[in-house]
């Protein structure tokens, strides 16, 4: 199996990885394929991810494609990241095996149902 360079380095050199204190969403996925599992937590402010992190239990593929889809989420508007896809992702890294392309899945799905937990979060405050 390929994997690119930039796979590879991500991989090795994974960015945002880690435990955020008191995030202001948490998005917790997995893979039914596999059962890998990832975690993506956020904190937002003014509509915009300030600070966002990750941890997965998963292959090379799972831990590159996510650490890859925080960087391209942090400091966006939650309406812009809701749209990463985990083809852009692909593209990022300059492709993944074919076998592989599951994998990337978990970053988006991560990532969505992070923001989707914030906005719960929200709206229970507003609901007092
Ligand atoms: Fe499970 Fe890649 S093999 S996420």
């Amino acid at each position: 199996m390929e994997y690119t360079e930039k796979v590879l380095e991500y991989f090795r050199n994974p960015r945002n990885m880690g435990k955020m204190e008191n995030p202001d969403g948490v998005g917790r996925v997995g893979n039914p394929v596999c059962g890998d599992v990832m975690e993506i937590s956020i904190r937002v402010k003014d509509n915009r991810i300030e600070d966002i992190k990750f941890e997965t239990f998963g292959c090379g593929a799972a831990i590159a494609t996510s650490s890859v889809v925080t960087e391209l989420a942090r400091g966006k508007t939650l309406e812009e990241a809701e749209k990463i896809t985990n083809q852009q992702v692909v593209e990022f890294l300059g492709g993944l095996p074919p076998v592989k392309k599951h994998c990337s899945l978990l970053a988006e799905e991560g990532l969505k149902a992070a923001i989707a937990d914030y906005r719960a979060r929200q709206a229970r405050k507003k609901a007092g």
